[in-house]
């Protein structure tokens, strides 16, 4: 099969090295895809939001399946635009319709998905620009901490905790006045949940879904989970906590009520499903639905699954999952990122990476890179996740940290703490 892959992050890179491990894998291309993914494909200069250029190139290189990264493609409709066409019909894209990708675009929607097919989440209410001072008495008698979430996609900033009335107030007007463009027309005031989180994937074709390994996040930027949020700094699968309990609530409550709701809703769904669940006082709730895979638990999810990547896909986009059995490593895998000085704020780009010989034992997936005469460069915040797999968490961190250390750029920086909280547990 000849695969196309869109997106250009440590998700992208892990993707295709996935994927090229196939025997069913004859040639793969990565739009726009870095410095790693180039490694097991061929990078293509295409922008994954140019549909018709997407379109074009399927056809012309004899495209079979198209596996779609990151959000924003799907959410402004990627897998529409291949149905409306009499050729690229033909051709699979792994990621939900527009009507599917909406539970990620737009967060009041998944509120009301939720509401309907009583899937625990947060007590909410949502306003829109018409609605501000009724809003504002809203929130007057609000508990503290209060959570606002602009209804659609922010670059991971729509979300706000606010600790106080006042804050709450200023930042409810200001999304609504347009802070975050046309995402915040609609604003989701909701009650903060306190506990731990985790995410879990699901792939489904529609009619029944697959579980893959679960994995832990680490969004601050820094140590002890301080300062502002990030895309991602570190990940770790499996994760202690989620136990046979937890696992049959979530799949009870949350995972099957959420694949026959689309498919009730006969929306179409042949994709990844992430959920972004929180465990209070030992129940699972949902904080967010994403309609793809986490970046990082990409990172750590892929090199803990056994099954060859193309044939699930292939099996996903045929709607014959429910052949499959997933075969999951028991090992650990931890990922540490190593970021740009200066992010999620200003940093600079372009710094020499150096040492990527010396990752031993362990992967070195590219996210912020590009390849120059034959040298590796930084091209982002996020840069190079640092992924390891070995008996235990304790194990696995210490060579993450070590090919940390050996990978060097100027200004480089990452959490030490990745996974100690879990390695306590
Ligand atoms: P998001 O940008 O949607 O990934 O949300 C960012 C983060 O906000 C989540 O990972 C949570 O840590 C936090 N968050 C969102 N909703 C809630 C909530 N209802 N209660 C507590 N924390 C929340
Ligand atoms: N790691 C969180 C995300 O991919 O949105």
């Amino acid at each position: 099969m000849n695969i196309l892959l869109l997106g250009s992050g440590g998700r992208e890179h892990t993707f295709a090295w996935k994927l090229s491990q196939s025997k069913r894998c004859t040639q793969l291309f990565i739009a726009p895809g870095n410095a790693g993914t180039a490694a097991h494909g061929q990078n293509v200069a295409l922008d994954p939001l140019d549909f018709a250029s997407v379109g074009q190139f399927v056809l012309q290189s004899g495209i079979d399946l198209v596996l779609v990264g990151p959000e924003e493609p799907l959410v402004r409709g990627i897998w529409d635009y291949f149905q409306e066409h009499e050729k690229l019909k033909q051709i699979p894209v792994i990621g939900p319709s527009k009507a599917g990708a909406v539970l990620e675009g737009s967060k009041a929607w998944s509120k009301k998905f939720m509401e309907r097919h009583q899937i625990p989440t947060a007590a909410y209410r949502e306003f829109t620009a018409a609605q501000v001072e009724e809003g504002v008495q809203y929130l007057a008698q609000h508990p503290l901490p209060i959570v606002l979430k602009a209804d659609g996609l922010a670059a991971g900033k729509g979300v706000v905790i606010a600790m106080n009335h006042r804050d709450a107030e200023t930042e409810f007007r200001a999304m609504l006045d347009g802070k975050f463009g046309t995402a915040g027309e609609r604003v989701v005031v909701e009650a903060f949940l306190s506990g731990i989180e985790f995410s879990v994937f699901v792939l489904t074709d529609g009619k029944t879904y697959k579980i893959l390994p679960e994995a832990k996040d680490y969004k601050r930027i820094g140590e002890g989970d301080t300062g502002p949020n990030t895309g991602g700094m570190g990940a770790v699968s499996p994760v202690p906590f989620v136990d046979e309990t937890m696992w049959e609530k979530v799949e009870q409550r949350i995972i099957a009520p959420t694949v026959k709701g689309l498919r009730k809703e006969k929306i179409v769904y042949k994709g990844f499903i992430f959920f972004g669940l929180i465990e209070v006082n030992g129940e699972p709730f949902v904080i967010e639905y994403n309609c793809r895979m986490g970046d990082p638990e990409t990172e750590v999810v892929l090199p803990r699954l056994k099954n060859d990547l193309v044939q699930l896909l292939d099996n996903c986009a045929k709607g014959t999952l429910g052949r499959v059995r997933i075969r999951t490593d028991k090992k650990t895998a931890t990922t540490i990122f190593l970021v740009s000085g200066g992010y999620p704020d200003q940093y600079e780009k372009g710094k020499t990476i150096t040492g990527l010989e010396q990752v031993k034992s362990g992967f070195a997936f590219h996210a912020g890179t590009r390849g120059q005469d034959g040298k590796v460069l930084t091209n982002g915040g996020r840069v190079i996740a640092l992924t390891s797999l070995a008996k235990d968490i304790t194990s696995a961190l210490r060579k993450s940290r070590r090919n940390a250390k050996a990978v060097q750029f100027e200004g480089k920086y990452y959490r030490r703490d990745i996974g100690k909280d879990l390695e306590r547990m």
